[in-house]
């Protein structure tokens, strides 16, 4: 039986019912593949995985990218998913716990960024911690001609680190936090198109450009990526699965109050290094 497939905006997400993702076969995976591609985020409610079964639904798109945003000790071996909780939830320490979350892509500071983010609700506050998602095609379209050129082959630095600065940009990360270098326009794996690749919380500079510079060029990008206009606001039910394309949106988190319970299990599929989409500058 086919899927139902409801855009959720104008630019960015849809929504997708009548389906068990703990019951999947071929052909359901298919138009569910076929769904993210075209929409970039996808809502699944009524979903009910254990964190295996959560696995397993992530593996059809590809290899699970392991958690490396958080450090952890060595008998702890690696994890294939987290809780992005602001409680323990199994034994296991929620992360990135409370409060506003700038706009960001998953793990741009390493040299393969996860592919997509999947993220299930168990618990959610009754007000706020709502996921903000840009439609990053859409902000790189929208620039003046004159703005695009000027990014033709430059590169920015990402860096973040997870004890200082998790949630709101600060200047002050540590030597050691992870940090990698990728083009500013990317071209998709998939589309082709080209895809504005830089944001607020992780970009640090713009390669070999002066530093206030760099701070006026990359907030005119920033603005354009926060256009509302061209982002989509995702208010959680429990049960909601929400899966994105990583490569070319970003998602930011409102406020919530910190006394109300708020935890998602979050897995993610490994990713390549992204493509530049033009030559890189002489
Ligand atoms: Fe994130």
């Amino acid at each position: 039986m086919p899927i139902s497939v409801t855009p959720v905006s104008e630019v960015i997400g849809a929504r997708i019912s009548g389906v068990d993702l703990r019951n999947l076969d071929d052909t359901t995976m298919q138009q569910i593949h076929a769904a993210w591609v075209e929409n970039f985020v996808i809502v699944i409610p009524g979903q009910t995985l254990s964190g295996a079964e959560q696995i397993a639904f992530t593996e059809w798109f590809g290899p699970r990218q392991q958690v490396r945003t958080i450090k952890l000790k060595r008998d702890e071996g690696t994890r294939d998913f987290m809780y992005v909780a602001n409680k323990t939830v199994d034994g296991m320490e929620g992360v990135l716990p409370d409060g506003e979350m700038q706009f960001h892509t998953d793990q741009c500071y390493y040299e393969n960024p996860a592919r997509a983010t999947i993220l299930l609700a168990i618990e959610v506050p009754p007000e706020g911690g709502n996921t903000k998602f840009a439609n990053a095609y859409a902000a790189y379209e929208s620039l003046p001609a004159a703005t695009k050129d000027r990014l033709r082959g430059l590169r920015a630095l990402h860096v973040y680190d997870y004890q200082a600065n998790a949630t709101v940009k600060t200047n002050e990360s540590a030597p050691d936090a992870p940090r990698w270098i990728h083009p500013v326009v990317i071209r998709h794996p998939e589309t082709g198109r080209e895809v504005l690749y830089v944001n607020r919380l992780m970009t640090d500079h713009i390669v070999g450009m002066g530093r206030g510079e760099s701070d006026e060029l990359l907030e005119e990008l920033y603005e354009a990526l926060e256009n509302p206009d061209l982002c989509y606001e995702h208010v959680w039910t429990p049960g909601d699965l929400v899966m994105w394309d990583n490569l070319c949106t970003l998602h930011a988190r409102t406020w919530f109050d910190p006394a109300e319970a708020r935890v998602l299990r979050r897995t993610s599929v490994a990713g390549q290094p992204p493509d530049a989409a033009f030559a890189a500058a002489a």
